[in-house]
């Protein structure tokens, strides 16, 4: 084994220096000083400067079942060794083995898998496959909704930040977001008859030709700052979507294999099920690679030829096998729900402590704290969101950031996460909290 030079201030700050000579400005990092990742194991970080730090972001929910977990990493090393490569012109039992087990864990028919490298291509394979399947073209988004890097993925997203410089939505129709703290209809739940999913018909309408491909959306949406609909919302939705001949797409890409609790997807929490899952993020505990699920009939529908040539990789895919055996084998679903539940109550005794804290919201380990200068006015409090980045920082907890005014703090530890680590977690959040000057 080689020996690596020790951590140290030195080579922290060369990183800083070479990552602004040498990367695109745009792909920013989190906090004034950027946090040099050196090396990290289950739900600890530690930086190129030594320091340890509990990891409740993930990787931006991607790391769900712990940092280099040996139970993953032996399959990744062991691959490695036997094959690396082929691409999809030569089946391999890795990729079988995964569409297999995805089949299986997938809601209702969906049995047939398209995999890829990211979340952006699942998604623009969902699209592209409902169009060709239904023949028609539009699509119905979610205004803060996020769907990916490319010029489709990004006509898809609902968040200015997100669509500069020509980004055109041609046949995409956003639909107003469930975000019911901030209810763009100035309605308050339940008493709006869950107006905001009523209105997709009426924007199908008048906002599309009437007949369309699909209508997508995040179970919960992630960088939008964790919106969770109320639990009429898809129901209502799904029905519109059907009457106009739309499939119905979950992008699944945060909230899939478990993250919400109990179920391995987001949307089974809503009772619907979808036409395409997309997913990517967690489902590989940090390997690169997403998936696209259908049915035999929609995946039938497919015209041409298509291919990825990473995608369903070996690696990768006994990568996302094992992850998928973890969750299963440790009863991930189940510890989700239960340290998600009192994680959320720990947050909720937060929220009654520290004013700054407008709502709380989200479900099973994909939390979230909207902070706000009023709770009377809502004023989003963006400055607040980043001095509570920079306290956790110095207290040693690793936290995500998200919405559409940057005010809303993230929070999705492993889903192998223990009661104690929350507790932690909870205490380093008050003691932060404490510190932020609104
Ligand atoms: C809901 C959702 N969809 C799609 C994407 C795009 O995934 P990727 O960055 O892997 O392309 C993201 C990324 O954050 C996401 O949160």
């Amino acid at each position: 084994m080689t020996t690596q030079p020790k951590p140290s201030a030195d080579r922290s700050a060369e990183v800083i220096r070479k990552h602004k000579e040498y990367i695109w400005p745009a792909v920013t990092n989190l906090y004034k000083e950027p946090l040099v990742a050196d090396r990290a194991h289950m739900q600890h970080v530690w930086d190129l400067q030594g320091r340890k730090y509990l990891d409740f972001f993930g990787g931006i929910l991607t790391i769900s079942v712990g940092h280099t977990n040996p139970k993953v990493t032996s399959k990744i090393k062991a691959q490695v060794d036997r094959l690396q490569h082929t691409s999809t012109l030569y089946p391999t039992e890795a990729i079988v083995d995964l569409a297999e087990k995805v089949a299986q864990i997938t809601p209702g028919k969906l049995q047939k898998s398209f995999f890829s490298n990211s979340g952006t291509e699942a998604n623009e394979a969902a699209i592209l496959l409902a169009r060709m399947a239904t023949g028609a073209y539009d699509v119905v988004a979610l205004r803060h909704a996020y769907a990916g890097g490319s010029s489709l993925a990004k006509s898809v997203t609902g968040q200015a930040p997100w669509r500069k410089a020509g980004v055109i939505s041609i046949g995409v129709a956003h639909a107003i977001s469930p975000y019911c703290y901030r209810c763009p209809l100035g309605l308050t739940y339940p008493d709006c008859g869950v107006a905001c999913a009523n209105d997709v018909e009426n924007l199908i309408q008048t906002g599309t030709s009437g007949h369309i491909a699909a209508f997508m959306a995040e179970p919960i949406q992630g960088v939008g700052g964790f919106i969770t609909p109320p639990p009429e919302y898809f129901k209502i939705v799904f029905n519109a979507v059907k009457k106009y001949g739309g499939l119905f797409i979950a992008d699944e890409v945060q909230t899939g294999f478990g993250r919400t609790g109990k179920h391995w997807f987001g949307i089974e929490h809503w009772e619907v099920i979808p036409d395409i899952i997309t997913c990517a993020k967690g489902m590989g505990d940090g390997v690169p690679i997403g998936a696209t699920v259908t049915t035999s009939e929609l995946a039938g529908g497919f015209q041409g030829l298509t291919i990825s040539t990473f995608g369903g990789n070996p690696v990768t895919s006994v990568a996302a096998r094992a992850t998928i055996a973890v969750i299963e084998e440790e009863d991930l679903l189940e510890n989700a729900h239960t340290v998600g539940a009192h994680f959320r109550q720990g947050l909720e005794a937060l929220q009654e402590k520290y004013p700054v804290i407008g709502d709380v919201r989200g479900k099973g380990l994909m939390q979230a704290l909207e902070l706000v200068k009023d709770r009377k006015t809502k004023e989003p409090a963006p400055e607040a969101a980043n001095q509570l980045l920079e306290h956790t920082r110095e207290n040693g907890l690793l936290i995500g950031k998200g919405g559409l005014y940057g005010n809303v703090i993230r929070l999705s530890p492993m889903l192998n996460i223990s009661r104690g680590d929350v507790d932690e977690a909870l205490g380093l959040l008050d003691k932060s909290l404490a510190a932020v000057r609104p």
